[in-house]
């Protein structure tokens, strides 16, 4: 019998890479989300383009599937997620009450959520030279912002499902994924885009901007190491919450440096500039993930950036094109 699959957020960045790889992993695939991808064209099977705050949406959805992959959200880089905290938790709230539910009541046999290392709390993360973050850590709670709080609830409901009804979850914390084919301007944008497409744009000798100190640390996982974990995490038996992402801490400033050594650009400076900053430091403690599912990220951040950087700049050319060419109003 044909394995079927709902992947929500399919019209985004890592929802459509999951999508292709559910599918070479021989899964008959659904996507769902408010639009279709914007960069490439869907592989989907199938695909509904709705708004999943909206219950009737969830049910069709998750008819006649047995496992839901749940990654859509309203959601981006500190850029986008320091903004409207009320809307982005009321927004994720309601997808995530409605998808749960109606997978429940499709008689879905396994749920994923996509949670986030913005789960930990604040506390814990005050220093560029923090501790690597465990699973245990993340209470007592204390997330610094809505999304981070949302999040924390979307996995409490995971387990409270799984504890009345029986529903299988698998919950994995996401730390800054990347890679081609996710958002690069606009405002939701995280640190590794950003930095790309600055680099892309900046003319000969020119400034790249950094928001704050550029002393602040983050780990950064490659979407293909994050796609692979997170099926390895829905075909084991760890039913608790697991962080997927890179345990190697680099300073914004380093990160930088890497875009501008893979585009070739030891042409340019670093400006710091004012911008919302997040936690100061950033890293993810593997030891459980490798425990559990044998998984650690492959794809070094060298060769990571690399292709990433490729793509962007790619983009950035072709929108560069796409202006050259508009007709004045
Ligand atoms: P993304 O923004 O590219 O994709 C999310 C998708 O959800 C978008 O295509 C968006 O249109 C869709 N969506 C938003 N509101 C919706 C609604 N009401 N109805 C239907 N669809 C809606 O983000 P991503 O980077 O691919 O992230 C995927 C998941 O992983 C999200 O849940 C995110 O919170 C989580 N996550 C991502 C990262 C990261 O670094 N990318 C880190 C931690 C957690
Ligand atoms: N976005 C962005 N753009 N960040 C920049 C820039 C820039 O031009 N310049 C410097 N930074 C700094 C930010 O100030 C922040 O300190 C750091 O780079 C990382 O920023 P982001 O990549 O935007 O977000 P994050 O790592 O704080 O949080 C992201 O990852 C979480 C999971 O680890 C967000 O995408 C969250 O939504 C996600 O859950």
């Amino acid at each position: 019998m044909t394995r079927r699959a709902l992947v929500t957020g399919a019209g985004g960045f890592i929802g459509g890479h999951l999508v292709t790889y559910l599918q070479d992993q021989g899964w008959w695939v659904r996507g769902a989300d408010l639009r279709l991808p914007e960069f490439r064209a869907t592989t989907a099977d199938d695909f509904v383009v709705g708004d999943l705050r909206d219950p009737e949406v969830c049910r069709r959805a998750c008819d006649g599937v047995s496992e839901v992959y749940a990654l859509a959200a309203d959601m981006g880089g500190m850029g986008f997620i320091s903004k409207d905290p009320a809307t982005i938790l009321r927004n994720n709230a309601l997808i995530n009450l409605h998808t749960v539910e109606a997978a429940r009541l499709a008689g879905a046999q396994r749920y994923f959520l996509a949670s986030s290392a913005c789960i930990y709390p604040e506390y814990a993360q005050t220093t560029p030279d923090v501790r690597p973050l465990r699973e245990d850590d993340a209470f007592p709670a204390g997330p610094q912002d809505s999304y981070g709080w949302e999040k924390l609830m979307a996995e409490r409901l995971c387990v409270y499902y799984a504890e009345q009804y029986g529903l299988d979850v698998r919950i994995a914390r996401y730390h800054n994924v990347y890679g081609p084919y996710g958002t690069w301007d606009g405002g939701r944008e995280k640190a590794p885009a950003a930095l790309c497409r600055k680099v892309a744009e900046a003319p000969p000798g020119g400034e790249v901007e950094i928001w704050g100190d550029g002393r602040q640390t983050r780990s950064f996982c490659y979407v293909d190491d994050c796609v692979e974990g997170t099926y390895r995490l829905m075909r084991s038996d760890h039913a608790e919450p697991v962080n997927i992402g890179s345990d190697r801490l680099v300073t914004i400033d380093e990160l930088a440096a890497l875009v501008m050594t893979a585009a070739g650009r030891d042409d340019l400076r670093l400006r710091h500039v004012a911008g919302p900053q997040g936690v100061r430091g950033r890293n993810s403690d593997n030891t459980l993930v490798r425990q559990v599912l044998g998984w650690a990220p492959r794809i070094p951040l060298e060769e990571g950036l690399a292709v990433t950087y490729r793509w962007i700049a790619g983009e950035v050319a072709a929108a560069r094109g796409a202006a050259a060419h508009a007709t004045p109003a």
